[in-house]
């Protein structure tokens, strides 16, 4: 059976696959893939999730790989093997705001998909603060009025920029990671270590 890769869909596939071809391996039938989830080249297989899904999958052994954003992994709590970062998909944790906010003299809100980090960061800083969970977009929080500030990964800074906000505090940086199921790495050890091996070669680098 081909060694199955688990890819988070969007712009780390995106950039993976930039990546991938760029070591030499076939991205044809994932590029011409139209809204399949799962394709064969000729060699592995793929199959496209979001980000904290991936690790699931990873987790249960249904993909022996998985290409996921170090902030999936600080968020969400695997049993998955962490086994080196990859040369894309850099990116920071921030606290961001409305340009020119004026904080309340009460406790702040935060809006934000990753409650886990945003609880850690502010109790880490001894801040009692109301966290409230959004799936995306949460740039949309504090322009609203639905919160005082987000956390939330900044890339290019495109959204926050052209949504009128501003980092108030950076304090994580990742890049995508290269995970893989544990029993898999013992029991397709031969499969899979040649396609580690490549990804971990960072001359391929965009
Ligand atoms: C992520 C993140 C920001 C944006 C940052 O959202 O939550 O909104 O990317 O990237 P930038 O700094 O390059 O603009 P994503 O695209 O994953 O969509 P989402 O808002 O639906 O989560």
């Amino acid at each position: 059976m081909k060694p199955v890769i688990a890819l988070t869909k969007g712009r780390l596939e995106t950039q993976f696959l930039k990546y991938f071809s760029g070591l030499g391996f076939d991205i044809e039938p994932i590029v011409n893939k139209g809204r399949k989830l799962r394709v064969e080249t000729d060699d592995l297989q793929f199959i496209f999730a979001k980000g904290p899904d991936v690790v699931t999958y990873v987790q249960y052994g249904i993909a022996d790989l998985g290409i996921v954003g170090g902030d999936i992994l600080a968020e969400y709590t695997a049993d998955v093997y962490d086994l080196l970062p990859l040369p894309f998909g850099a990116c920071r944790m921030a606290v961001a705001t409305e340009k020119g906010k004026v904080w309340p003299d009460q406790k702040k809100t935060i809006a934000s998909k990753y409650t886990g980090i945003t609880k850690a960061f502010f109790k880490e800083k001894g801040e009692s603060v109301e966290i409230i969970k959004l799936e995306g977009s949460v740039e949309l929080a504090p322009i609203l009025g639905l919160a005082d500030a987000i956390v939330d990964i900044v890339e290019t800074g495109t959204t926050l920029k052209e949504n009128g906000l501003v980092i108030d505090e950076e304090f994580m940086h990742f890049s995508a990671r290269l995970i893989a199921n544990r029993s898999s790495l013992k029991i397709k050890r031969e499969e899979l270590m040649p396609i580690i091996e490549k990804l971990s070669n960072q001359e391929g680098a965009q």
